[in-house]
């Protein structure tokens, strides 16, 4: 048997024109489009490649986008600054600060000056509270997106038992909650996690967001599961050439799996969307 591919792609474009229509709606009721103002720190090429595809996707959906680009050197009380005038500032819906941020800048300090309300990447102490005890929230991009998947797969998912393979704030803490909300049974795994294969081998759902190439093995998957993969790990090949992994043995586990995600093209589309619907719905949360 073979996996049939979760179109991560198709996904996100389904997304992408829901937050359209919302956001045409919007404009007409509020007689303004929402906004998304994103700050980047510092020139790291990775992070200003995502922040140019984020300012794209709000213009494609009707969005307004802004951006700050502030050299590496800026101090924590600038950038600290920037983000009260942000917050204040009523044309401004969500507020992104691109991660990572420079050295001598403490990211939990900076996401916690941040307005909750305007908080699309749902990193707030605030929002990730809110989502651990089933309060509404923003909630972090890339675990919604995952469970749009896992729903376009498996619809209902009340009682499947779920593994989620690393426990950071911005994938496995939440998916573990999304997960736990959705009426599965969760298993949070990580790195001193004894025999991670047997548990995996009793899931249903598989999410892996650990960032090591290929670490779970396609034999552990059971007949039938659903694997989200969500590493995205650059290797060098014999040749000299790079190419994109997940954290799945994606060849052997789709041989066992029922759905699988491919990577690229399976989380990371659907994290934009995702951001993009978060902006949309603090924007409808203002008055
Ligand atoms: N850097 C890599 N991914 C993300 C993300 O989802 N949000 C922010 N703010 N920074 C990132």
């Amino acid at each position: 048997m073979s996996a049939l591919l979760i179109d991560g792609k198709a996904r996100a474009a389904a997304l992408r024109a829901e937050v359209a229509t919302g956001v045409a709606a919007f404009v007409a009721a509020r007689g303004r489009a929402p906004g998304l103002t994103v700050v980047l720190v510092g020139d790291d090429p990775a992070s200003a490649v995502y922040v140019g595809a984020k300012g794209k996707a709000c213009l494609e959906v009707g969005m307004i986008s802004a951006e700050h680009r502030l050299p590496a050197e800026t101090a924590q009380a600038d950038l600290l600054a920037l983000i009260g005038r942000l917050n204040s500032d009523p044309a401004v819906d969500g507020i992104l600060v691109q991660m990572p941020l420079p050295k001598h800048i403490d990211s939990d300090r900076v996401i916690a000056a941040i307005d909750p309300g305007k908080d699309v990447d749902g990193f707030h102490p605030v929002n990730a509270g809110r989502l651990a005890i089933g309060q509404p929230a923003l909630v972090p991009c890339t675990p919604s997106g995952c469970l749009l998947l896992i729903r376009e797969a498996l619809g209902d998912i009340s009682g499947a038992e779920a593994v989620v393979i690393g426990r950071s704030s911005i994938v496995g803490k939440p998916m573990a909650a999304l997960l736990t909300a959705a009426s599965a049974t969760v298993t949070i795994a990580h790195s001193r996690t004894r025999d991670l294969a047997g548990h995996v081998a009793r899931a249903d759902i598989v999410v892996a967001a650990v960032g090591i190439p290929a670490m779970v093995q396609g034999h552990w998957i059971k007949p039938g599961a659903c694997v989200i993969d969500v590493g995205i790990n650059r290797i060098a090949l014999p040749d000299g050439k790079t190419r994109l992994v997940g954290d799945v043995d994606f060849a052997a586990a789709r041989e066992r799996a029922g759905w699988i995600t491919p990577v690229p093209g399976g989380v990371g589309p659907m994290t934009i969307a995702c951001l993009l619907a978060n902006t949309l719905s603090a924007a409808q949360a203002r008055s």
